[in-house]
């Protein structure tokens, strides 16, 4: 079926919302009483300060931060290309690293990593300084210079934060490509990016098995062109081919490094990282982030949003391999001078509760992870968080996509002991940082909704003529003013960039031009934003247009349902009929009368929502396509329901095999 976006044809045709959720969650006063943001009133005052002069906000979040020289402008805007404090130089590594270690924090840990097999490592400041310094110059001896791009296709090992800050202390623009991807894809990002050197292991501990990262690096290598030189981390004791002249092993070269070197002085604009993403459309764009607009943003974030103090330790479950790896794993905690926890491997190996484990083992006090991983614990069942003491925590975070408000209760309960705020964190690779969320001391959450924009960022929802919708009207959800970190181009495709963020509201007499999300979306009386989802996820039933992630929430709301995914399929009829992808938890898949279930679900959804999102089909099936990020592919699905050839870019599929039994039938 055609990708092509669904938007409203004209003003009145919106989108219809018919998710009610009513429960309030006001942060703990406990919490509240030591929160860097305390009370709802003065994030109100800020929020609005901010909106009446943002470049003002913007400035001061930025003099949080160790510049070497002082910006001459706060903000260049020449739509749609931003500009943020320019002439400003920086490091982002110094940021994050060489101020530090100038204070008590020193001795403080930076790095706190389990690997998959048990083995831990924990890096002081000091010490991920000096691993900082030497890769830094490991690179320069390798002919690295500045603006060259680097690639790194690693697992979750120390040495891929050690590499990320490396380059950004030498100026080198860093490409991570997700160490679960294919030799092919791996292959177009190097090439699309033009890079000079790779930086990657043997092979990775994942679920008990070995993800072979250098076989694979070998063998996207053999058209990769612009590579010079492969550097690889010894992981594990697998035999390693390795090519004279070209391949280098990473202890031997660090071995003869010098721990001492003067930091690169960037300006404010240089190209700090590129970073790919396909979504579940198209070929992956090259998302170009730069400098001191980034750090200045995702720093100030990370503060707000996890309220950081000096004995927090951070654990962002994410993937080094996706943003918010990048921004709150590495940048954004480290340059709050935060202790962060980094896990090598599965979640569910050897047993199911091992991030239970992890926080107990290791105190964490702020846990910030994706829905569908939410959901996963709640299949697996609470008996395993139940093993474990999660007292240690006080925050919980989320982020990737809508929320159902049955998940959100379940991670407010069974890991938050009722005690811990939930924020529900919004964004997008595109966006660099958080831009919706609540700030836990001061907002009171609803289960489901990112709740307001951050200070400092001006986002509505708008009709497609640019109006604003009504409270409770879906609509499209738009950022109308720039921000430090968002995006500045499509790496070689400036094109690309300008049609798929800024022609849907493009500069006119009556518009200033706006960032278009893709994402529909509605706001409550409170002004709370609810993510309907990707408007290409977005249907027309009986002329009604229904975001199919409120029919998922419904679905996932029946005790036996651990996950749904909901399609549309061409009708003559009704326009278009919804068609249900359902699969189980554990305990229900186990002798279910699935003829009886199938009706019972309907019902379900009928009761929940309303006859109109009644799905026509229900099918069972024991896992769901998705891309590497979590994402379910609802692109493939319709192709699934509707009987076409599976066609375009599935290097993010995580299962083919998943799609293969959809396709034949099997799933019954
Ligand atoms: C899309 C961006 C940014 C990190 C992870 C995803 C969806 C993201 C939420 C949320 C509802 C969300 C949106 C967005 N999304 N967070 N809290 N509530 N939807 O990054 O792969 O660039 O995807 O994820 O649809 O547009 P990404």
């Amino acid at each position: 079926m055609a990708a092509k976006r669904s938007t409203p044809s004209d003003p009145s045709d919106s989108i219809s919302s018919v998710m009610k959720e009513t429960r309030l969650f006001p942060p703990p006063a406990s919490f509240a009483a030591t929160a860097h943001i305390a009370s709802f009133a003065a994030l109100k005052k800020l929020r609005a300060k901010a909106l009446r002069d943002p470049e003002a906000y913007w400035d001061a979040q930025a003099r949080e931060l160790e510049w070497f020289a002082p910006w001459k402008r706060t903000l260049q805007w020449k739509h749609p290309h931003a500009q943020w404090f320019v002439g400003g130089k920086i490091n982002v590594s110094v940021n994050c690293l060489d101020r530090h270690c100038a204070t008590w924090r020193k001795n403080k840990a930076a790095l706190i990593w389990e690997g998959e097999p048990g083995d831990t490592r924990t890096l002081t400041y000091a010490q991920l300084h000096r691993e900082v310094c030497r890769f830094a110059n490991v690179l320069r001896s390798l002919g690295v210079k500045q603006g060259d791009v680097v690639a790194i296709f690693m697992g979750m090992v120390p040495e891929a934060v050690i590499a990320m800050l490396a380059c950004a202390r030498i100026g080198a623009t860093h490409n991570v490509v997700f160490g679960g991807f294919s030799s092919e894809a791996l292959r177009e990002r190097i090439n699309d990016s033009k890079a000079v050197l790779l930086i990657t292991q043997d092979a990775a501990h994942r679920r008990g098995d070995k993800v072979h990262l250098k076989k694979a690096s070998d063998a996207a290598l053999s058209e990769c062109p612009t590579i010079e030189h492969v550097v690889v981390v010894q992981r594990t004791d697998e035999r390693t081919a390795m090519k004279g002249g070209r391949d280098h092993w990473w202890h031997e070269l660090m071995d003869a490094a010098s721990a001492v070197h003067a930091p690169a002085k960037l300006s404010s604009e240089h190209p700090m990282f590129i970073l790919y993403t396909s979504g579940s459309t198209g070929k992956p764009k090259g998302i170009l982030h730069t400098t001191g607009g980034y750090i200045t943003q995702v720093a100030s974030t990370t503060k707000m949003i996890f309220d950081l103090k000096d004995d927090d330790v951070f654990f962002c479950t994410a993937d080094i391999g996706w943003i918010t790896g990048h921004s709150y794993i590495v940048y954004g905690p480290l340059a709050n001078g935060a202790t962060i926890v980094m896990y090598e491997g599965a979640p569910n190996h050897p047993e199911p509760d091992r991030m239970w484990s992890i926080v107990e083992r290791h105190g964490v006090t702020i846990f910030y992870t994706a829905p569908t991983a939410i959901r996963s614990f709640m299949k697996w069942g609470e008996s395993w968080p139940r093993k474990h003491d999660l007292s240690s925590l006080r925050l919980l975070g989320t982020v990737g996509e809508p929320i159902n408000p049955e998940a959100w209760m379940w991670y407010h309960t069974v890991i938050g002991g009722k005690r811990c705020p939930i924020v529900d964190t919004w964004w997008q690779t595109e966006n660099g940082a958080i831009l919706i969320s609540p700030l836990p001391g001061a907002t009171p959450t609803k289960p489901g909704t990112a709740t307001l924009p951050m200070p400092g960022m001006d986002i509505d929802v708008v009709r497609k003529d640019g109006t604003s919708c009504k409270p409770n009207e879906g609509g499209l959800l738009v950022v109308k003013h720039p921000w430090p970190s968002m995006l500045r181009t499509i790496y070689g495709n400036d094109e690309r960039y300008r049609q798929a963020y800024w022609s849907e509201f493009p500069k006119s007499r009556t518009c200033a031009g706006w960032y278009f999300t893709g994402d529909g979306a509605r706001r409550d009386e409170d002004g709370y934003i609810w993510i309907i989802g990707r408007v290409d996820d977005v249907v027309n039933v009986s002329g009604h247009r229904l975001g199919t992630a409120e029919v998922e929430s419904a679905l996932v709301s029946h005790r036996s349902v651990a996950e749904a995914a909901v399609v549309a399929r061409p009708d003559e009829i009704k326009g278009n009929v919804l068609v249900a992808f359902v699969t189980l938890k554990t305990e229900a898949a186990r002798g279910a009368d699935l003829v009886t279930l199938r009706e019972e679900l309907r019902d379900h959804v009928a009761k929940e929502i309303g006859h109109i999102a009644k799905p026509d089909e229900v099918r069972f099936t024991e896992a769901l396509p998705k891309t590497r990020s979590g994402k379910i592919m609802r692109r493939l699905l319709r192709e699934v329901v509707a009987g076409a050839a599976i066609s375009g870019d599935t290097t993010t599929l995580e299962d083919l095999s998943v799609l293969e039994k959809l396709r034949s039938g099997d799933d019954e």
